[in-house]
């Protein structure tokens, strides 16, 4: 188990913790919802101490278990096992990766419940290596990234300062150099997915690392993509 702040509420029904994961200076957020039905969706599990876990299981069961991409995964499985009845999902072209180590019952996009459909789009996005999925909390209009975009600040020093620097992370909102020169593989087929998100309606963004932004995040997607072409 990882450090990580307490549970906070961002919004009516929209939750968060901060957490670190191991001596990686990018840290990692677990993002939860209370569905309509009064059952919760959490996005980028991560384990807690057991009054913290009961904190979290007073907000309400939890109903599915939401695993955005291959590399935010490290506690999925001990909440899959510690949520027998919840659902488990993630991008189907991550489900074969995850299925080695963990149990995974459907995919985002063949397999999305329509409880989580009445409060929750998701998307798959095009053009890239990684398998990654995209959210909107509709309610709260709340767009949920993992690693399409970063938002670091500048409180790093050393190592990790210059790592980020390289990276193009330090300081800035937006995908990082890996992600533009690795991750990428299709701008066109990107460009697409996130002219889809450009037509959810949402103001906040809600990432994996970094500050979350909490209002404006449509205009600073515009400007972080904007070279692609959005
Ligand atoms: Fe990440």
């Amino acid at each position: 188990m990882f450090p990580y702040r307490p549970m906070r509420g961002l919004d009516e029904g929209l939750y968060c913790v901060d957490g670190s994961f191991g001596r990686s200076p990018l840290g990692r957020r677990m993002t939860v919802l209370v569905l309509p039905s009064g059952r919760l969706a959490v996005h980028s599990a991560i384990r807690m101490e057991q009054a913290d876990m009961a904190a979290l299981d007073r907000l309400g069961p939890v109903g599915a278990i939401i695993v955005p991409n291959t590399l935010h995964k490290a506690d999925a499985p001990w909440y899959a096992g510690r949520y027998p009845d919840a659902t488990v999902l993630a991008p189907r072209k991550a489900v074969a990766r995850l299925a080695r180590r963990m149990r995974i019952d459907g995919t985002l996009e063949d397999d999305w419940p329509a409880e989580l459909a009445a409060a929750l789009d998701r998307l798959a996005l095009g053009g890239v290596r990684m398998p990654e999925a995209a959210f909107c909390h509709r309610a709260t209009r709340t767009l949920i990234l993992t690693d399409l975009v970063f938002n670091l600040g500048v409180q790093f020093a050393g190592l990790s300062r210059l790592l980020l620097k390289l990276d193009d992370a330090y300081g800035r909102f937006g995908p990082t150099r890996l992600f533009r020169w690795v991750v990428l593989r299709n701008k066109a087929a990107l460009l697409a997915s996130l002219r889809e998100l450009e037509q959810w309606d949402y103001d906040r963004i809600v990432m994996s690392h970094g500050d979350i932004v909490e209002t404006g995040g449509k205009q600073l997607m515009r400007g972080a993509f904007a070279s692609l072409g959005l």
